[in-house]
């Protein structure tokens, strides 16, 4: 039995949901992606999917893509263009696509995608935007829990916020859906801003990788470029590429410093809506799930990785 991973990745593109895909495929020899789900999120649902056809087909992945939620299960949808741009890619133009998404939900997609495995196989899931099709997934289709080996997800945060001071922006969407999924008890490893926002590039790189020659490394520095023109990054040292921390994790855990703890979310209507409470008290873990928490990283090491990998999937897009 190949040992790749073999992984569903339900995303919002989104510049970093892009270097996230970039990421995956530039390694196929340690994953196997089976498909791509859409949600709105950065942008809304039309332009997720179009996106997401898009890169597939750029990154030479030939893989179905399926369109989700076009709003979260209980709130008003809320998007992020001020940070991704108009079209969710810093505005940096990709050929269209030739395919179409699959006649059908994403979340049915996952359902069947995930029984339809091999007696004994099992997937993980890449969550990197809000988690609207995953807490449906986890709700509607329960038997599909001993077929995840894990969500490893983007989101969430043990020390404070990006959408507001206490939610990560994934989270913040779609608060009742990751409240399911943090409490499902499939094994969780989350990516959350303690270690995404020391992770991606810093201008100088940013600025030499877009004017590689190589287009897929061009495009991909030039929609990290656009970060540092909003007010997120304006000031600060890098562009942080949050959701490429997920696939960078299963290949260099190494990077990455974790702890282990309950996680709860905050599903308030306040100052407090979507904050991932991340439960440091050893004596009160009793027989609650715990999370594989990333608390820390090495950006600089990431930043070298990522580099790597991009010309990587460069060379072998010719
Ligand atoms: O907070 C960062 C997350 O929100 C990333 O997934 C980014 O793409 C946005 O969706
Ligand atoms: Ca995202």
């Amino acid at each position: 039995m190949e040992n790749k991973r073999k992984i569903l990745m339900d995303c919002d593109p989104g510049i970093d949901d892009a270097v996230a895909l970039a990421l995956c495929a530039a390694h196929p020899e340690a994953f196997r992606l089976l498909g791509i789900t859409t949600t709105m999120g950065n942008v809304t649902l039309d332009k997720t999917t179009d996106n997401a056809l898009r890169l597939a087909e750029y990154y030479g992945l030939q893989v179905p893509v399926a369109a989700g939620a076009a709003g979260p299960v209980v709130r008003e949808p809320k998007t992020a263009s001020d940070v991704h741009g108009a079209n969710g890619l810093g505005n940096v133009q990709f050929p269209e696509a030739k395919n179409k998404p699959v006649p059908k939900h994403a979340v049915l997609f996952l359902y069947e995608t995930i029984m339809e495995l091999p007696a004994g196989e099992k997937v993980t899931l890449v969550p990197t935007g809000p988690l609207t099709n995953v807490g449906l997934l986890l709700t509607l289709f329960p038997e599909v829990k001993e077929r995840i080996e894990a969500i490893v997800l983007m989101g969430g945060s043990a020390s404070g916020g990006n959408r507001t001071s206490t939610a990560e922006f994934n989270i913040y969407v779609d608060p009742e859906a990751a409240s399911i999924v943090f409490s499902s008890g499939v094994p969780i490893v989350m990516c959350g801003l303690d270690a995404t926002s020391l992770c991606g590039l810093d201008r100088e790189t940013a600025a030499r990788l877009s004017e590689d020659p190589r287009p897929v490394v061009q495009k991909i520095g030039q929609m990290i470029a656009f970060y540092f023109s909003c007010a997120v990054y304006r000031g600060g040292p890098i562009a942080a590429t949050h959701d490429a921390v997920t696939f960078m994790y299963m290949l260099h855990p190494e990077i990455f410093t974790t702890e282990k703890m309950p996680v709860s979310v905050d599903c308030a209507y306040g100052e407090t809506r979507g904050m991932t409470i991340c439960d440091r008290r050893k004596w009160a873990f009793e027989d609650r799930p715990l999370v594989t928490v990333l608390t820390g990283a090495d950006g600089k090491r990431f930043q070298e990785l990522l580099v790597e990998s991009l010309e990587t999937l460069a060379e072998r897009l010719g």
